[in-house]
This record gives structure tokens, C-alpha cells and sequence, in this order.
């Protein structure tokens, strides 16, 4: 087990992670920011997960906004109007004791080279905290986030034709992290689309909390594709976590466009041969995860949310 904590803009598959998380790693604290919902919308839906699975850790709400841009539109087709499919009305404070940012960086001083920040949400947070403590990239044992395309198996955007959600909402932040000596772990819709999971087979888990929120989604991603399934993306983080033979991974630097119609778009260095004006001269080496045995991480799924 992993110290983790998840730094998440919680909509509907952000709540299936912490659930896999709060399950099979030693989940720490929960820091929210600004993506799918409002930073708000988050730390509430931060609060109604922790009472509906009576889970006591710190809630920290963290960046409003992106690094330069406007906030991107909450994403209410796919996750409904408050993240969580509109499924639940309770209303929770959004303020929290502490700072995310903060909260991030004592963590990481306290537990030196322990403690693995699993980003499921815009990079914003996690920008901002190795801006204001740039020894944070020693100190954390690694980062694993959900973001990114790089047009394996066909998957190259799901915002643009280029960009991911989470990596175009703030590509200015996902830009300084990639370029940070931060080790990192991408887990990209290379290998989180292929992983489908549908409403029958989460019934079928009786979990009722994820079972209600997922409906929404389900019903949405019917009339847009006619599957009634989803794309657990944010989940696969922790079964990465938890089985990492389970994916096949590449190692190579890593850019962000920010620029043109291909702003948001991640790419990992395609060249073979030195060449000349090499653009990722200088940029670390990160872990894109390109493959992924589906079956396995469905069954690892189903049974740890089944509490095997
Ligand atoms: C990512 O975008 C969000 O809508 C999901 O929660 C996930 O983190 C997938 O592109
Ligand atoms: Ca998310």
C-alpha cells in the first residue's frame, strides 16, 4: 500500500478512483481544484463521498481557476450539473481548514520520498505547489496523473482532436510539470478508453453510491453512442497503483502544445535518432502508459469494489 493523496475535481469517474483508493491504498487526504466542476462543487462532492463512505481525512479545496486561462465549463453532459450525475441534493459547506497547495507540500515534507500525489483532475494544484516549493519533485515519491493522448490505439483527444480534458483545461500548469524532475506516471485516454466498463457490470458491484451517480453518465453516453458504459478513466490510476504489470508503459520526455488548434496536445518524443533541433532536449524522461491487459483490470475493478 501507497501513502496517496488524490488531487481530484470530482465527477463521476474521479469518484470511482477514491473509492479504489480509499480501498487499496493508504488514502491520506483529498485536495480538490477546478476541472469537470467548480473548486466548490468539488470540495462538496469531496465532503458528501467522505460521509457517504464514512471516510475521516483531511478535505483540502484547492486552485479556482487554471494557471492563465478562464475556467473551463463545468462538464455537466457527461457528469451532470454538480459532478455527480445530480443524483444526491445534500448541501456541504465548500470551505476547508486548509489550503490544497499547502496541504500538499507539508505532506510531502512530513513523509519524505513516501508519499505518491495521484493528480485526476487539471494539473493546476500540483503546478502551483512545485512553484512554491520546487524540492517537492525530491520529495514526493512519485506523481501518477490521468491526462493526456498520444494517438495509440487511435485515442488523440477528447476535448479537441488533440487535447484531453484534464490537460486542456490548464495546459500552462500540465507544461511545468512535465518539465519538472518530478518522476511521473501518465495514465492517458491511450489506455483509459479501452477500458469500458458498462451499467449492467456496475450494478452488478452493489455499490449504490457509484451504481446512482453513474446513471447520468450512462444515459448520456447511450443517446451520444448508444452504449449504455463508461470510461472509468481517473479509476485507472490506482489499479495502476496496485498492479502496475498490468500496463505496458513507454519512458520518454514529455511536451504540451499551447499553442494553434493543437493547443493541449501531449506528446512524448517520437524520434529514434538524434536529430538537430531536438525539442524535448533537456525535458525528463516521464512514463506513458500505452498498453493495458483490459480483462485483468476490469476483474481487479469489480472485485476491490466488491471489497475483495
Ligand atoms: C478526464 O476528464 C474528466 O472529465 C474525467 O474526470 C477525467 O479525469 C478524462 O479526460
Ligand atoms: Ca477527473
Amino acid at each position: 500500500m501507497e501513502k496517496i493523496i488524490i488531487d481530484t475535481d470530482i465527477g463521476i469517474d474521479d469518484a470511482f478512483a477514491l473509492r479504489l483508493g480509499m480501498l487499496k491504498q493508504d488514502l491520506v487526504g483529498i485536495t480538490t481544484v477546478a476541472g469537470n466542476v467548480t473548486a466548490d462543487m468539488a470540495t462538496r462532492n469531496a465532503k458528501l463521498f467522505c460521509q457517504h463512505y464514512g471516510l475521516n481525512v483531511p478535505i483540502c479545496k484547492g486552485a479556482t481557476r487554471p494557471l492563465m486561462e478562464e475556467p473551463c465549463e463545468p462538464i455537466t453532459d457527461v457528469h451532470g450539473d454538480d459532478g455527480l450525475g445530480g443524483f444526491y441534493h445534500e448541501y456541504f459547506d465548500s470551505t476547508t481548514e486548509r489550503n490544497a497547495v499547502d496541504f500538499i507540500i507539508s505532506m510531502a515534507k512530513a513523509h519524505p520520498q513516501e508519499l505518491t500525489l495521484v493528480a485526476i483532475g487539471p494539473l493546476t494544484n500540483v503546478a502551483l505547489a512545485l512553484n512554491l516549493c520546487p524540492e517537492l519533485a525530491k520529495l514526493l515519491k512519485r506523481l501518477v496523473i490521468m491526462g493526456g493522448a498520444f494517438g495509440h490505439h487511435g485515442h488523440s483527444g477528447n476535448m479537441s482532436n488533440f487535447a484531453e480534458f484534464n490537460i486542456n483545461c490548464d495546459p500552462e500548469a500540465a507544461a511545468q510539470v512535465f518539465a519538472s524532475s518530478l518522476p511521473t506516471v501518465i495514465v492517458p485516454l491511450d489506455v483509459t478508453y479501452e477500458v469500458l466498463i458498462s451499467g449492467e457490470e456496475i450494478a452488478a458491484v452493489g455499490d449504490e453510491f457509484l451504481t446512482n451517480i453513474s446513471k447520468h453518465y450512462l444515459q448520456f453516453s447511450f443517446e451520444e453512442e448508444g452504449f449504455y458504459g463508461m470510461a472509468v478513466h481517473d479509476a485507472l490510476t490506482i489499479v495502476y497503483l496496485c498492479h502496475p504489470e498490468l500496463f505496458t508503459a513507454k519512458e520518454g520526455a514529455v511536451r504540451v502544445s499551447l499553442n494553434g488548434i493543437t493547443r493541449g496536445q501531449t506528446m512524448q518524443n517520437p524520434s529514434t535518432m538524434p536529430v538537430p533541433d531536438d525539442c524535448f532536449k533537456g525535458y525528463p524522461a516521464k512514463q506513458v502508459l500505452v498498453d493495458v491487459e483490459v480483462n485483468s483490470v476490469k476483474d481487479f475493478i469489480f472485485r476491490a469494489l466488491k471489497g475483495a
